[in-house]
């Protein structure tokens, strides 16, 4: 929805670094002065630091990195992913809120963002730790037009799409098979891809993202801190939440563009690039089977290629990887 708000970020956003006069404003949004200034409190409420000179008018200084709809909206140029923003500062999981969403009919390229998730959800049942203020948490509604078959793809993609945004941010992240994001042997990202389907029709994917990003060794749970980190922890720098989400959402619009047009060959070959361990020696964990083999990568409809100890290749769909 094209809220008044909205324009008003846009407006500013489009004279960036110059002032804006309040009647200018008030011109294009059709709105009072006094409404112009009250927006422009909202606005330093959630963060932002305005400069509001007499007979010159606005100028914002600088976004926050508190997370709101209106920061989320801030210099935003996708054309599809968050043109719909649902923002919660506190939710049990964006997951659990995208999927309700997704049943009731909301339109593809939805997110729902939290800054704190009390219940987030992992892969295989486990929970995700979400603390406020220092992560991002986001579930993603996609109505794909692909069939079901093709849905494992997609979390590949994604995983390719988070990697390829590290990497323009000088993150040397690798993936993790099928679809976690590490950084010096530890956990930095996760992905839940859940799906609601029929034989051969998708409704909706929801892609939930998490990304451990301003946490310092302290804040992970003590049973995890010796299997994950954050781009905090490994930088030691501050990051600015709403510029990642942005670019996450540019990669996953780009990888997803690429991935309906050009099928999965395209995608495959770049998360081959990505991963880590291609070429050595792991341990594979299937629902019925533990043994050692050789990571050859990913095969053309994204399947899992080990080469095991008599030198044949054997294709697998479901397993973990441990080293
Ligand atoms: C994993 O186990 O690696 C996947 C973690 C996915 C976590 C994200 S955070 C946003 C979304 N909401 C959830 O409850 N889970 C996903």
């Amino acid at each position: 929805m094209d809220t008044t708000r909205n324009r008003l970020i846009r407006v500013l956003q489009e004279h960036e670094g110059a002032y804006v006069s309040g009647q200018y404003l008030s011109d294009q949004l059709g709105i009072s002065r006094a409404a112009i200034w009250k927006h422009m409190k909202a606005l330093e409420a959630d963060g932002y630091e305005i400069d509001a000179v007499p007979r010159k008018g606005y100028q914002v200084r600088q976004s926050p990195d508190k997370l709101s709809k209106n920061t989320l909206n801030w210099q935003l140029d996708t054309s599809w992913i968050g043109r719909k923003i649902i923002f919660e500062k506190e939710i049990d999981s964006t997951q659990m809120l995208a999927k309700a969403l997704a049943d009731q009919g909301a339109a593809h390229g939805t997110v729902v963002l939290a800054d704190k998730q009390t219940s987030g959800k992992g892969t295989k049942g486990r929970s995700w730790h979400s603390p406020a203020g220092t992560g991002i948490w986001m579930s993603l509604i996609i109505r794909p037009e692909f069939g079901p078959r093709e849905a494992a793809q997609l979390t590949l993609a994604a995983a390719v799409a988070l990697t390829r945004a590290f990497r323009k941010e000088g993150i040397d992240a690798e993936i993790k098979w099928p679809n976690d994001i590490y950084l010096n042997e530890k956990k930095l990202a996760g992905i839940l891809t859940e799906m609601q389907a029929e034989q051969d029709y998708i409704h909706h994917i929801v892609l939930g993202i998490g990304i451990n990003i301003n946490q310092k060794e302290k804040d992970l749970p003590p049973d995890i801190r010796d299997k994950a980190t954050s781009l905090h922890i490994e930088t030691q720098k501050e990051w600015k939440r709403q510029e990642l989400i942005h670019l996450i959402w540019k990669e996953l619009e780009s990888v997803y563009a690429h991935y309906t047009k050009a099928g999965f060959a395209s995608i495959r070959e770049e998360w081959m690039q990505l991963a880590s361990r291609l070429g050595r020696r792991v341990k594979v964990t299937t629902p019925t089977a533990i043994f050692e083999a050789v990571f050859q990568g990913i095969g053309a409809e994204g399947e899992l290629l080990l080469e095991k100890t008599d030198g044949l290749t054997q294709r697998i769909y479901s397993a973990e990887l441990e080293w």
